[in-house]
Formats: structure tokens, C-alpha cells, sequence
């Protein structure tokens, strides 16, 4: 053991490290050969596309699945030695939770907080997701919402150090999705956690994580900040102009000759350029519209985000059925 050990839990260190973690079944390389470092007491997103490897990293993260190759450190402990006291140091939600249906929201609550020594009750943990309402509802009639707020609640029963959450916002309405942003954060700001959750929001990941690192194929293609990594494109917005025929308007040359603008990207149909300020390549692209004799048909600017740091990556969308 090291001498991070005793403050493992809290502050300055480091909660989990991955070096060199690959997962393969049979011909499948779900991880490939991923590091990753998350800092004690902040919220780390691993966000991708379906089939990246979020859930195989996290879940050999919670040590429930062996890795083929390399190793894992969560709160200076790893699996092999210290498996019973890492269990009662974490909190797990899995892409899927199914609870008994038939029970009610405190029977539920009170078997996770039956399997811990210094556990919270049962309803502190309702007033944490704000169930009070729904304790005496059986899992059956919950909501996805309310399922998931559960879900949450039983990973907290033990007082972890450190929670691991698989897609915890996927398919909830946005009033649920923000009532378990603020349960999250709220474990991460008041009682000091860390958290490491899968997402594939982008706005979810810029709401609430302090650094993301992007995953696709089992690697990890990106790490730092939203905001770094937003900047890292050299650019903070996008236009889009949308006319007929504009590619054939456009060449690389014209393109490039537009002020400020450090990409672009063109279809029959619509021109993308990441630029660094609107105000001069709005009235510059414009022109350049009206000059060609094009119909304009539509115009947008927007920040860039996250999004567009995976598509300017990978060349694709980060969800399914949005692809260019
Ligand atoms: N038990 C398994 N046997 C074979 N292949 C698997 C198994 N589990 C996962 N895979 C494959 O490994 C890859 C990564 O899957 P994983 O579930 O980790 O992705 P994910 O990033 O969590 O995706 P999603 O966003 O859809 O949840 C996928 O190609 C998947 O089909
Ligand atoms: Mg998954």
C-alpha cells in the first residue's frame, strides 16, 4: 500500500486508474488497450457511441468482469487483494437495474441497507432522491424516473467513497434527468464523492462533469474538460448556411478565402464552417451567398460543444441515427 491509501476516499488523490485495460471476447475487442486516471472528489464522464466499451470498462472498474490484459487501481485497492473492503468503499448503478417488482421502494431500500456496517437508513436515503412520496409504491408502478432515482438511492446506502453509474439519465424526461444531476452533484459537492458515470449526452457530460474522456472502438480518443476540449478545436461556433447547389458554389479555395474560418465542411445542401467569430464570417458567407446567386434557405450559428469535438474526431455523431 502506498501512502495515498489512508486519504484515498478524499481529496488530492487519484480514485481510479486504468492502465493498459483491454477486454476481448472471442473476436470482439470491447477494450482496447484504455488508460484513465480519475482525480479523487471530481465527476468524470466516459462518454461514446454504442458498443465503445463504457460499460466494459466501467463494469471491470467495479470489478465485476476479469479484464484480459491490464490492471486497475480504484481507491489504491484493486480486486484481487482488497475485494470486500472495495465493495463497501463504492456505489454501483448498472446500465440496467431490475428490482424485485412486487416489493416497495423502502422494503428495497432496506436490503441494500442491510448488506453494510455504517449504512445510511432508508429514509434519509428516500429524502436524498426525493421519494419520500413513493415509499410505500411497489418498483412495479415507479416511474423510469423514479426507477432510476432508486437505483441511485441503493448505491448510496453504503456511504461510498466513489460511484460508478452506467448511462444513469438514458431514456428519463428532462425534469429526471435534472433531479438526478442535482442528486450527483450534490454527492460530489456536499459529502465530497467521486463519480464515474456513462453517458451519451453530450449536455449531461458539460452539465455536470469536471473532465470526460471520450471513448470509441475501446480507446480513449480524448480527455480533459468540456471546456478544454471544446477549445481545443480552435474555434467556438458553428454556421450553417443552407442553400441548394451551394457545394457546387463553393470550392476549397473559396472556402478557405472566408475570413475566420477554420474548417468547413459541404454538402449539396448545406455549408459548415467552425469559425472563430461570427460577427465577421456571417456577413462574409452572406455576401459570398448573394454573389453566386444562391437561394438562401436557411441560417444558424450556434457554441460549439462537445459533439462537435467527437465528430470533428471521429467524423461521426456520437448517437445513433444522427450520422451526416
Ligand atoms: N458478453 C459479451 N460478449 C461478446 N461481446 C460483448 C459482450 N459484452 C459486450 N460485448 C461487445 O463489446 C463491445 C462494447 O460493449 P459495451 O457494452 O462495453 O459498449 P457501450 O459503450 O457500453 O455501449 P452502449 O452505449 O450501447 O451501452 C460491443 O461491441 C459489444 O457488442
Ligand atoms: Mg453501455
Amino acid at each position: 500500500m502506498n501512502e495515498r491509501a489512508g486519504i484515498a476516499g478524499r481529496g488530492g488523490g487519484v480514485a481510479l486508474r486504468c492502465v493498459g485495460l483491454v477486454k476481448r471476447y472471442e473476436d470482439v475487442v470491447a477494450v482496447a488497450g484504455l488508460d484513465l486516471e480519475v482525480r479523487t472528489g471530481e465527476c468524470f464522464g466516459l462518454l461514446g457511441p454504442n458498443g465503445a466499451g463504457k460499460t466494459t470498462t466501467i463494469e471491470i472498474c467495479e470489478g465485476l468482469l476479469a479484464p484480459t490484459d491490464g490492471t486497475v487501481r480504484v481507491l489504491d485497492m484493486d480486486w484481487t487483494h482488497d475485494a470486500t473492503q472495495l465493495r463497501s468503499r463504492i456505489g454501483v448503478t448498472l446500465q440496467e437495474t431490475r428490482l424485485f417488482a412486487k416489493q416497495t421502494v423502502r422494503e428495497l431500500l432496506a436490503l441494500f441497507v442491510a448488506l453494510y456496517d455504517d449504512a445510511r437508513s432508508a429514509d434519509e436515503l428516500l429524502a436524498i432522491v426525493a421519494l419520500e412520496e413513493k415509499a410505500g409504491a411497489r418498483y412495479q408502478h415507479l416511474s423510469g424516473g423514479q426507477k432510476q432515482r432508486l437505483a441511485v438511492a441503493a448505491a448510496l446506502a453504503g456511504r461510498p467513497d466513489l460511484l460508478f453509474l452506467d448511462e444513469p439519465t438514458t431514456g428519463l424526461d428532462p425534469q429526471s434527468r435534472r433531479s438526478l444531476w442535482d442528486v450527483i452533484r450534490r454527492f460530489r459537492d456536499d459529502d465530497g464523492g467521486t463519480v464515474v458515470l456513462t453517458t451519451h449526452y453530450m449536455d449531461e457530460a458539460e452539465a455536470l462533469c469536471d473532465r470526460v474522456g471520450i471513448v470509441d472502438h475501446g480507446k480513449l480518443i480524448a480527455l480533459g474538460s468540456p471546456r478544454e476540449l471544446v477549445s481545443s478545436l480552435g474555434a467556438a461556433h458553428v454556421v450553417e448556411v443552407d442553400a441548394d447547389g451551394i457545394d457546387a458554389a463553393f470550392d476549397t479555395a473559396a472556402l478557405e478565402a472566408l475570413p475566420g474560418v477554420v474548417e468547413h465542411a459541404c454538402t449539396t445542401e448545406r455549408l459548415t464552417l467552425t469559425v472563430r467569430q461570427p460577427h465577421v464570417a456571417v456577413p462574409a458567407v452572406l455576401r459570398a451567398v448573394e454573389a453566386k446567386s444562391l437561394r438562401l434557405r436557411g441560417l444558424s450559428t450556434r457554441h460549439l460543444a462537445l459533439e462537435d469535438v467527437f465528430v470533428h474526431l471521429t467524423g461521426r455523431h456520437l448517437r445513433d441515427g444522427e450520422a451526416e
